[in-house]
């Protein structure tokens, strides 16, 4: 792998705490990281090396899933990390920025590759992809990524707006947008897992009644009021990992794709999506919001009583939608999404049910997390203690040692280049081209909103989207 100076904006965040830096951590662990790396922590805070080094040691203590971390080890590994301090919004500090960049490339006698990784609000994104771009960071003699986080734009036009800017500053080719749920091992292995647990023609559309895709969370808004308030589910979730956990699944239908192919092949299926109009957004679309309720045996709020949220707030934390795909082998299969927040269980789950005709087990159930595996299930809708044949394939679990979380594959990705498992432009702007009109129909009030309690399924009308075509949500009840 080639050496590579990896600048962090946002390095005293949570973001990094959380997931990058553990994600670093496992990767030096494993040697996957170049053999000359070099960090540099962006932040607005002063902090000396030491003190940012040893931040954060304290943060991969807390959140780190290795065990028993070597002390020489940690020491090498934070052997590479500086600190910077930076104001986003002032120019000097950038051209500073420079000279300690090329300084450390002089240091570790490397080329200036750099990858910027910004773990910072989505409203940065411009200033500061201009401000890299100005002060000639971007411009040296080897390669320069970047690297973001969604939310990428707030709806079509502020997408587009966004993509404009940032082509300013770096070529498609450059830019690393991460969408965590595609550096799931599941998602990722999804292709090779179904078609070892099924023929082509098992796959084929005279089996196959309809697909499923669900994302439960037991969570509500937490502290991020400011953010989630704006976004809902549509856009916290749906516009991205739910469209992208379809799109992986539709490419390996019927036949295995090829990884090269990923990108384009994404993109066929957005465009063969059928669109929705604004004025058929409430036959195909509910939209939901959590009441109070309980989880796990323990009462809690409802959406409007939380900190932060007014309380006449018509936010969706709830979504679910019917789509279509307009092409030959789809177009009698249903797919049907759903996601919220305060649901009964946090689990997220493709079902693909196959016809009673069919010589199948009813469903195959795709398990993507928290446990992860492949099996095939009977039918237990709403019969208590139904039976439940064995699986075809042991469950995986989630966490086992050896296996990688997202953040560690894309991360490894991105260092190397490979951007198959990133959202490319043209999936991310199909996508919101697909939800434009829900968001406005959300805004013109043109569908209701529907209170659900916390702890259950989401709203009785979510169920009978699929009653309407004789199916029913596949839940382990
Ligand atoms: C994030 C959303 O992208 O995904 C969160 O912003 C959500 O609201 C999270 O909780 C869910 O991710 P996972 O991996 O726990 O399913």
């Amino acid at each position: 792998m080639e050496p590579t100076t990896f600048v962090l904006f946002g390095a005293t965040g949570d973001l990094a705490k959380r997931k990058i830096y553990p994600a670093l951590y496992l990767l030096f662990v494993d040697q996957k990281l170049p053999k000359s790396f070099s960090l540099i922590g962006l932040g607005r805070r002063e902090l000396s090396d030491e003190t940012f080094q040893a931040n954060v040691e304290q943060s991969l203590s807390t959140f780190s899933k290795s065990e028993g971390r070597d002390p020489e080890v940690m020491r090498n590994f934070l052997r590479a990390f500086r600190y910077h301090v930076l104001d986003v919004n002032r120019k000097e500090d950038y051209t500073k920025l420079l000279q300690l960049v090329e300084q450390r490339e002089d240091e570790l006698n490397i080329l200036p590759n750099r990858m910027f990784y910004l773990s910072v609000g989505p409203e940065l994104f411009e200033t500061i992809a201009a401000n890299i771009h100005e002060s000639g960071l971007g411009s040296a003699n080897g390669w320069k990524r970047l690297v973001i986080e969604k939310p990428f734009g707030h709806d079509l036009p502020s997408a587009r707006q966004l993509n404009i800017q940032l082509n300013q500053a770096f070529d498609e080719t450059e830019i690393y947008r991460i969408d965590h749920y595609l550096g799931k091992p599941m998602v990722q292995q999804m292709g090779q897992r179904l078609h070892s647990a099924l023929s082509e023609q098992d796959l084929g559309t005279r089996n196959i009644a309809n697909i499923q895709i669900t994302a439960s969370e037991t969570l509500g808004v937490e502290e991020r009021a400011g953010y989630y308030d704006h976004a809902g589910a549509i856009r916290d979730m749906f516009q991205n990992h739910m469209l992208q956990l379809l799109m992986m699944l539709a490419i390996e239908l019927p036949n295995r794709s090829s990884v090269v192919e990923v990108g384009n092949l994404k993109k066929k299926v957005m465009k063969t999506l059928k669109p929705l109009h604004k004025m058929d957004v409430s036959h195909h679309i509910v939209r939901g919001q959590y009441g109070e309720g309980e989880i796990n045996g323990g009462k809690v709020a409802g959406y409007t009583a939380e900190p932060g949220i007014a309380l006449d707030s018509l936010n969706d934390t709830f979504i679910a939608a019917r789509l279509k795909v307009d092409d030959p082998f789809w177009k009698d299969i249903p797919i049907y999404i759903r996601t919220g927040k305060r649901l009964k269980e946090k689990l997220t789950r493709i079902v693909i049910e196959f016809k009673s005709e069919s010589p199948l087990q009813d469903h195959l159930i795709v398990e993507i997390g928290p446990n992860d595996g492949i099996s095939f299930q009977r039918s237990n809708s709403g019969k208590e203690g139904s039976d439940v044949d064995k699986p075809v394939q042991s469950k995986l679990s989630a966490i086992k040692a050896g296996i990688p979380e997202a953040y560690e594959i894309l991360i490894h990705d991105a260092l190397k280049g490979d951007k198959t498992y990133f959202a490319h432009w043209d999936e991310v702007e199909l996508s919101w081209e697909w939800v434009q009109p829900i968001l406005d129909a959300y805004r013109e009030n043109l569908l209701p909103l529907h209170i659900y309690p916390a702890g259950t399924y989401g709203p009785n009308e979510s169920d009978k989207l699929l009653e309407q075509d004789g199916f029913h949500w596949f839940d382990f009840k």
